[in-house]
Order: C-alpha cells, then sequence, then structure tokens
C-alpha cells in the first residue's frame, strides 16, 4: 500500500512524529539522511504502526501516494533549503512540501512562494509540546495554502492534541503564518517562564521561602487560575533534590539560560511591526544577562545597592501570585496584539479564538486560562485587546493593588522583576490619560524638525525653535 505521508529527518522530534501518525493508523514512509537512526525507528516501533522505510529520498517520494505529502523535519535555516532543493527536482505539481521544525516565518514566506511557482505547495507547520508532545498529541499551527490543508488538515488534526474532541490544529493562514504563530507562542513561553523565575526569586530572596516548600506552592496555585503545563512543571523542578550533593537541584544549576533564538525573533518582528511586546522583550534580556558571566561577578563587587530592609505583609505569597498571575496576562495581550499587526502587515486573516484554542492543550504555553482567552475572542465583537475583555479586565483589576505591593517590594529589595515591572508599565502606560510622548515629540520637533500634531487642531506642525518660535502648519 502506498504510505500516506513521508518523514525525513528522523532526530527526536520527526521520529516521534512519524510514530505519532503511524499510532494513529496512517502508513508513513521514513527516511533519514543517515540510514541508522531509520533502522532504529523500525527496530524499536516498527510494531507501532505501518512504517515503509526508504533509503533514499527517491524511494521516500516513490512510495508516496499522489498529491504527495512529505514531510521535513530538520534542523531549522539552511538544512530545511537543502532538503527542498533535493526534493523539489522529485516531486509533481500539486504535491506538499511540509516544514514542521522551528523555521523563520520570512524563510516560510520565501520558500512558500518560491515553491507555489513550481506549482508545489509548501505548507510551515508550527508544532508545540516538545518529544512527548509530538509522539502523544502536540499543538499544531499550518500556514500554507487553504487548498493544501484540505490535503494535509485532517492528518494534522487527528494526531494534534484535543480537548473535549476539539482538535488542538487548525488552519492559521497563508504562508508564514504558521511559523510566525508559533514563534509568537515561544516569545509567550519565554516570558512565562521568566514570571515564574521572578516569582520563584521573590520567594526565595524576598521572603526566604526553600525551593522545597516552594514546590507546594506552586502545586497549589496550579490548582486556580495559574493552572498550567509550566506551573506543574515548576513545582516538580523546584522539588527536585540533586542526587550527588543532596541540594535543592536549582541550586546547583548554572543560573545563565540558554535561548535557541525564537524569542528573539519575536522580539524584532514586534520591534517591525510597532507593536509593544515588553513582557516577552524583558524575558529575552533577562536571559541574555544572565549569561553575561563575565561581568555578574564584577557588578556584585562593584556596584552599590542601597537596598531597604523591609517587613513583608502577611498576603506576601498571594502578592506574589496575583502579580504573576496579571504580568501574564500582560504577556498573552501582547503575544495576541502583535497577531494582529501582523494580521494587517502579511495579509493574514488569523482568528484569535481558534489559535488561543489550539494553544489549550498540546503545546508548552497550555493554560486553564486559554479557555477564557478563547471565549473571549469568540462572537462578532472581539475585544481591541485582551484586557478590554470584561472578564479579564476585572481579573487583572483585582491583581493590581497586589502588583503595584510587589513591584515595589522587589524594587526596594533589590530583586530584579522585569516583566512584573515592565508589565504593569505597559498597563499604566495604556491607561494614562497623557503620556510624556507629547514632550518626546516637541524635542524631536525642536531638534530635528520632525514636526507634531495638536490636541486642539487637525494637521501637522512646526514650531520655529531658532527663531521667533512661532508655529507654522507643515504640508
Ligand atoms: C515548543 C517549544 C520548543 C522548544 C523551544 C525552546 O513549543 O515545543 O517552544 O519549540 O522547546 O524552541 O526554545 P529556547 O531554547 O529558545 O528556550
Amino acid at each position: 500500500m502506498a504510505a500516506q505521508i513521508g518523514v525525513t529527518g528522523l532526530a527526536v522530534m520527526g521520529a516521534n512524529l512519524a510514530r505519532n501518525l503511524a499510532r494513529n493508523g496512517y502508513t508513513v514512509a521514513v527516511h533519514n539522511r543517515s540510514r541508522a537512526r531509520t533502522d532504529a525507528l523500525i527496530a524499536e516501533h516498527g510494531h507501532e504502526g505501518d512504517f515503509v522505510p526508504a533509503e533514499t529520498l527517491q524511494e521516500l517520494v516513490d512510495s508516496l501516494e499522489k498529491p504527495r505529502r512529505v514531510l521535513i523535519m530538520v534542523k531549522a535555516g539552511k538544512p530545511v533549503d537543502a532538503v527542498i532543493d533535493d526534493l523539489v527536482p522529485l516531486l509533481d505539481a500539486d504535491d506538499i512540501i511540509i516544514d514542521a521544525g522551528n523555521s523563520h516565518y520570512t524563510d516560510t514566506r520565501r520558500r512558500e512562494a518560491a515553491l507555489a511557482e513550481k506549482g508545489l505547495h509548501f505548507v510551515g507547520v508550527g508544532v508545540s509540546g516538545g518529544e512527548e508532545g509530538a509522539l502523544k498529541g502536540p499543538s499544531i499551527m499550518p500556514g500554507g495554502s487553504k487548498k493544501s490543508y484540505e490535503s494535509l488538515g485532517p492528518m494534522l488534526e487527528k494526531i494534534s492534541a484535543h480537548v473535549d474532541g476539539e482538535p488542538c490544529c487548525s488552519w492559521i493562514g497563508t504562508d508564514g503564518a504558521g511559523h510566525f504563530v508559533k514563534m509568537v507562542h515561544n516569545g509567550i513561553e519565554y516570558a512565562d517562564m521568566q514570571v515564574i523565575g521572578e516569582a520563584f526569586d521573590l520567594l526565595r530572596s524576598g521572603a526566604g521561602i526553600e525551593p522545597a516548600e516552594q514546590s507546594k506552592i506552586f502545586a497549589e496555585w496550579n490548582k486556580g487560575d495559574l493552572s498550567s503545563f509550566l506551573i506543574e512543571i515548576t513545582a516538580e523542578v523546584l522539588g527536585h533534590v540533586d542526587a550527588k550533593t543532596g541540594k535543592p537541584f536549582v541550586d546547583v544549576v548554572v543560573d545563565a539560560a540558554g535561548m535557541k533564538g525564537t524569542g528573539g525573533w519575536t522580539v524584532i518582528a514586534a520591534l517591525e511591526l510597532g507593536s509593544p511586546v515588553t513582557g516577552i522583550a524583558e524575558s529575552v534580556f533577562a536571559r541574555a544577562l544572565s549569561s553575561q558571566a563575565a561581568q555578574r561577578p564584577v557588578a556584585q563587587s562593584l556596584l552599590p545597592g542601597h537596598e531597604v530592609k523591609l517587613d513583608l505583609p502577611d498576603t506576601f505569597v498571594e502578592d506574589v501570585r496575583q502579580a504573576l498571575y496579571a504580568s501574564k496576562l500582560v504577556s498573552y495581550a501582547q503575544g495576541l496584539d502583535m497577531l494582529v499587526a501582523a494580521a494587517k502587515e502579511y495579509g493574514w486573516e488569523l482568528d484569535l479564538a481558534a489559535i488561543a484554542s489550539l494553544w489549550r492543550a498540546g503545546c508548552i504555553i497550555r493554560a486553564s486560562l486559554l479557555r477564557d482567552i478563547t471565549e473571549a475572542y469568540r462572537g462578532d465583537n472581539p475585544p481591541a485587546n485582551l484586557l478590554f475583555a470584561p472578564a479579564f479586565t476585572e481579573a487583572i483589576g483585582a491583581a493590581v493593588p497586589a502588583w503595584r505591593r510587589v513591584v515595589a517590594t522587589a524594587a526596594q529589595l533589590g530583586i530584579p522583576a522585569p516583566v512584573f515591572s515592565s508589565s504593569l508599565a505597559y498597563y499604566d502606560g495604556l491607561r494614562r490619560e497623557r503620556l510624556p510622548a507629547a514632550l518626546t515629540q516637541g524635542l524631536r520637533d525642536l531638534f530635528g524638525a520632525h514636526t507634531y500634531q495638536r490636541v486642539d487642531a487637525d494637521g501637522v506642525f512646526h514650531t520655529l525653535w531658532s527663531g521667533d518660535k512661532t508655529e507654522r502648519p507643515e504640508s
């Protein structure tokens, strides 16, 4: 029987996606540049379903039903182009190449346009959920042409995670939309982890609560409105004791956070769109700062802190929980707002309800909150900002007093809380009737004749700063 889909690139993610497809009843042709991985997959997991091992890409292509579906799971960047170059001469019009890696959306846009000219479909698919998700049901964000989704969608929906029978997969939008949405998912993932880290630091360094005790606090938080995969695994990591030293595991890990790039990509894209994703940006910079190995020891001995000794209120743990929740909401609001800006820029019809819905399970940022976010965007009258949806206006409003206390306390104790504090600044910035941007405009006009608008008249104006300071309209 001809295989229904081919997978090339059988490192863990590719192998697990291939196994997931086979476990769901599809016949899967599998190929890897070095044959050993193919053999290992068949030897260890061949019994899980119908696999067709292929020695070469030609063999892989020959084993597929038409129109062919070939899923590439190789390292983002040049390796993807290399596989595409090898595949294209072997394919026919209407065949579909699927890139399920973490590719940059601009690469996906370029590849989609180039392959469309050859009559081929190129589908950039965001896949979230790590190795386990790939095997048992990830959250899937497919881009590419709508037509390609007719053939590919049912398969992807079947292997995705499900919530109440609904698949965590739906067509996102044309060309690079799927990879763009996955990128923003990762940006939110960075912010989610950073706010957890800030809570941990405040509870440890501020309130002296040890990791083992915090593990219980996070487990408790996981039962409420913070309930999410990342809070759940925080409880696990904080409760883990290092076998070698008997110390809390977090104390034996070097405190320099790595990153593969998707968080930074999100921030770069946001800067290009003029979209204020402050929480995500601060999360990326917090990781970068943690890795300043040469400067940190110098700063520790050189720079004064002038920390203030404080009696923390009895409500401190709950205050921190609320600050975490509020900051998390802001990050989601900013990420979704960025999607709106991108949709406008790239002509995508992004459905925020559908996107929030497919993040409800399978992916790293899965959280009970996403159910409410989905609801907020369903219907004909979606809010211009997540925080304007009545349920969230109320929720974040209730957290504000605690949030302010925590940010003030963090500043006085000298504990960095960049996302807690920048998210509060974003919240206040949005709310503020008059912003100092008016002064910025005045300065820009003085040094560069950049002009300004008036609150009481239409048009654009310039003041003759170096002359008689009269104002004149600019055409
Ligand atoms: C996912 C993850 C996955 C990966 C990140 C890690 O959704 O499954 O986001 O894609 O874990 O790319 O990113 P960093 O190495 O940059 O933290």
